[in-house]
C-alpha cells in the first residue's frame, strides 16, 4: 500500500526521492507527488496523478524544484479517488507544513468536524489531510512537540513524514501499523517505506518499530517513544542488497508474499468496521443508503467474475443463513445477457478485485438500467464500480500484485461477513449472534498465521503429488466454493495440471467415474455441519484407490484412516472457515506451479485485471 520516501542532506533531494519512488513502485499506487524546502525558504511542490514518470514530466515543465530536505508519496487510494487534489502531499491552511502518509486514520471523519468547527480549511476527501491541519493546531514553531501531541489524538494505521517550512532543517517521521525505515548516509539521512528504496545510497538502516518518531536533521537524528516522548536508543543494521528480496519481504514471488499478507489484510478489512459490544459493524460506505430502502430489499444478486465469483458463492450462504434474505450468484458474463427478473427491491453486489473487470461492469449496467439498488465490494479505489455503484465497501487489502488473486479473496470473504451482520442486525439477527460473528473475526488474523505455519507440509505435499496432471477439489455448502477456487488456483498457476471444483454431493453423479490411483482427490473437510456427508464421499473415493489429501480441523485423528494426507486447520465458525481453507489450496496451487519452474506471479496468457469481453 503506497509509498513513502524523505530526505535530508548534503545533494539535491530530488534525485533520491525520484529513485525512491521508483524503487517503491512494486507496493502499487495511482498518483505521486513530492514537496522539497529550498534553503532560501521557498518550497517546491508537485503532485500528479498516474505514473511517476507523469510526476517527472510535471516537474521538468513546470518548474524544477530544488533544495536539500523533501518528502515524497506513491499513493494507493484508501480515502477519496485518484486525483490531485487527493494526492499526498497534504498541507495544513497556511501551507507551511506538508504530510505523506501510508494507513488509514479510523477517525479521520470526528476529527475533521472539529478541526473545521474551528476554522480549518480542507482541500481533498482523503483522511490524511487531517493530519496535517491537526499539527497545525497544535503547532508553536516547534515541529516535533506539535507532531507528537498531534499522534495523541489519531486512531488507526500510519507510516508518516513531515516537514515545514518555518521549522525547515529537519523532516519528522512516525509510525503505528504501517511500514517505514530511516537509512544513514554520511552526511545525509534517507526515509522510505522499505529498505529496497535505499539500495545504492546506504546499507544501513534503522527499522522504526509501532509508537516510534524519528527526528531526522541534517547531521543526526533521534528516536523518541510517541507514548512519552522518552528518547529510545536504535541502532542501525545492515540492509540485505537483495533489492527483489525486500520488495516481496524475502519471498521469491508476489503470489507467496501476498498469500502470507492474508492476516494483515483481514486485519485492515476489519479495521474500524466492528461495534463489538453491540454485535455491530460499521460500514461507512453504505451510510448513503437509507436504512429503510435496505431493509425493504428482498433479494440480492452477486455478480463477479472468477475468485471474486467465488467469495460472491460464500457470501450467499452467509446471508442467506444470518441475514435471512434470498441471495443468487451469477457470473458477470452469463448475467449481462440474460433477460434477469429485476425490480426495485433487487439489490446487485458486485464483488471485484479491480473494479475494472468488463463482464461485471456490464452486467452491473444492465441491472442498473433495471432499477435495482447498486452495491459494490471493490479493492482498488476510484476504479469504474466503485464510482458506477451506489455504494460500496472498500477490501482495504492493498495492491494485489500477482496475477492470481489471493489476498484478495481473504479480504472479499470478511467484508462479506461484515455485510451480513451489517445487514442482519437490521433484520432478525440478534445482538448475540451479530457479536458472536464479529467477536469470531477478530480472532481469524491468528488463526490465519497458524495455517500458514504448516507451509513447509504444504510444499512437501505439493512436491509429492507433482507428478498427477488431473485432481479433482470437493467441498459442500461454504466450502464448496472454495473447492472451485482451490482448482482454478492450480489451473492458473500450474498449468500443466487440470483441476475441477465439484460439490462433494455432485461426485457420484458423474465425477467419480475418473476416480482412479492416478487421480487424486482433494477433500475441504472441516468439522461442520456437513462433514459426516463429506466423510461418505472420501470412503467412496478410498474404495476406488483415490489418493486422497484432506483438509480438516485440528484434533480430528479420525480422518487419517481415509486420507493419504491431512493439512488442519483451528476451529471457527462455519461460515469463517472458508478464509482458512483457502491458504493450504492457495499454497499448494504455488508451490505445484514453483516446482514447475514456471513464473507463478505472471500465468501465461492471464491479465490481472480482464478489462474485455
Ligand atoms: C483469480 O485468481 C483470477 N485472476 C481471476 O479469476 C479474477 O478473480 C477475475 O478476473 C475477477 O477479477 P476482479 O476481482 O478484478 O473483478
Ligand atoms: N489513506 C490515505 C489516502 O487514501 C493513504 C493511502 C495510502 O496508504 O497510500 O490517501
Amino acid at each position: 500500500m503506497c509509498g513513502i520516501a524523505g530526505y535530508i542532506g548534503k545533494n539535491q533531494a530530488n534525485e533520491f526521492l525520484l529513485s525512491a519512488l521508483k524503487k517503491l513502485e512494486y507496493r502499487g499506487y495511482d498518483s505521486a507527488g513530492m514537496t522539497i524546502l529550498d534553503s532560501d525558504g521557498s518550497l517546491g511542490y508537485v503532485r500528479s496523478v498516474g505514473k511517476i514518470c507523469d510526476l517527472e514530466k510535471k516537474m521538468r515543465n513546470e518548474k524544477k524544484i530544488t533544495g536539500f530536505v523533501g518528502i515524497a508519496h506513491t499513493r494507493w487510494a484508501t480515502h477519496g479517488c485518484p486525483s490531485e487534489k487527493n494526492t499526498h502531499p497534504h498541507h495544513d491552511c497556511k501551507k507551511d507544513i506538508f504530510i505523506v502518509h501510508n494507513g488509514i486514520i479510523e477517525n479521520y471523519k470526528s476529527l475533521k468536524k472539529s478541526l473545521e468547527k474551528s476554522g480549518h480549511k480542507f482541500e481533498s476527501e482523503t483522511d490524511t489531510e487531517i493530519i496535517a491541519h491537526l499539527i497545525e493546531s497544535h503547532f508553536d514553531g516547534n515541529l516535533q512537540q506539535a507532531v507528537f501531541n498531534c499522534l495523541r489524538h489519531i486512531e488507526g494505521a500510519y507510516a508518516i513524514a513531515v516537514v515545514s517550512k518555518s521549522d525547515p532543517d529537519k523532516i519528522i517521521v512516525a509510525k503505528k501499523g504501517s511500514p517505514l525505515v530511516i537509512g544513514v548516509g554520511d552526511g545525509e539521512y534517507f526515509v522510505a517505506s522499505d529498505a529496497s528504496a535505499l539500495v545504492g545510497y546506504t546499507d544501513r538502516v534503522i527499522y522504526l518499530d509501532d509508537d516510534e518518531m524519528g527526528i531526522i536533521e541534517k547531521d543526526k537524528y533521534k528516536i523518541v517513544s510517541t507514548t512519552n516522548n522518552n528518547q529510545i536508543h536504535k541502532e542501525h543494521c545492515k540492509i540485505d542488497s537483495n533489492v527483489c528480496e525486500i520488495q516481496k519481504c524475502g519471498h521469491e514471488f508476489f503470489l507467496l508474499k501476498e498469500i502470507f499478507e492474508g492476516p494483515e489484510v483481514v486485519e485492515n478489512s476489519i479495521r474500524g468496521r466492528i461495534i463489538s459490544e453491540k454485535g455491530l459493524t460499521k460500514l461507512g460506505g453504505l451510510e448513503v443508503i437509507d436504512q429503510d430502502k435496505l431493509r425493504n430489499i428482498n433479494r440480492i444478486i452477486i455478480i463477479a467474475c472468477g475468485t471474486a465469483n467465488y467469495a460472491g458463492m460464500i457470501g450467499e450462504y452467509m446471508l442467506e443463513e444470518y441475514a435471512g434474505i434470498p441471495v443468487e450468484v451469477e457470473i458477470g458474463s452469463e448475467f449481462r445477457y440474460r433477460k434477469p427478473i429485476i425490480d426495485e427491491k433487487t439489490a446487485v453486489l458486485v464483488v471485484s478485485q479491480s473494479g475494472e473487470t468488463a463482464d461485471t461492469i456490464a452486467s452491473l449496467q444492465e441491472a442498473k438500467r433495471k432499477g435495482a439498488l447498486s452495491l459494490g465490494i471493490v479493492n482498488t479505489v476510484g476504479s469504474t464500480i466503485a464510482r458506477e455503484t451506489d455504494a460500496g465497501v472498500y477490501n482495504h487489502a492493498g495492491p494485489e500484485i500477482s496475477v492470481a488473486s489471493t489476498k484478495a479473496l481473504m479480504s472479499q470473504i470478511t467484508v462479506l461477513a461484515l455485510l451480513t451482520v451489517y445487514i442482519g442486525r437490521s433484520r432478525e439477527m440478534s445482538l448475540v449472534t451479530g457479536k458472536r460473528i464479529t467477536d469470531e473475526l477478530k480472532k481469524i488474523p491468528k488463526l490465519m498465521n497458524q495455517v500458514l505455519d504448516t507451509n513447509e507440509d504444504i510444499k512437501r505435499i505439493a512436491q509429492k503429488y507433482s507428478k498427477y496432471r488431473n485432481f479433482l477439489y470437493l467441498g459442500r455448502k461454504y466450502n464448496y466454493p472454495i473447492a472451485c477456487e482451490g482448482a482454478l488456483k492450480l489451473k492458473e498457476v500450474a498449468y500443466k495440471i487440470h483441476a475441477e471444483g465439484y460439490a462433494g454431493g455432485e461426485m457420484k453423479h458423474g465425477p467419480i467415474a475418473m476416480i482412479d490411483e492416478n487421480f487424486p482427490c482433494f477433500f475441504i473437510a472441516p468439522s461442520d455441519s456437513v462433514y459426516e456427508k463429506m466423510w461418505s464421499n472420501m470412503e467412496e473415493v478410498k474404495a476406488r484407490n483415490g489418493k486422497i489429501i484432506a483438509i480438516a480441523t485440528e484434533g480430528n485423528e479420525d480422518i487419517k484412516d481415509l486420507a493419504d494426507d491431512v493439512i488442519y486447520i483451528p476451529k471457527t465458525l462455519e461460515m469463517l472457515t472458508p478464509i482458512l481453507t483457502a491458504i493450504p489450496l492457495h499454497l499448494f496451487a504455488a508451490y505445484m506451479g514453483i516446482e514447475f519452474g514456471f513464473d507463478v506471479d505472471k500465468p501465461r496468457n492471464l491479465a490481472k485485471s480482464v478489462t474485455v469481453e
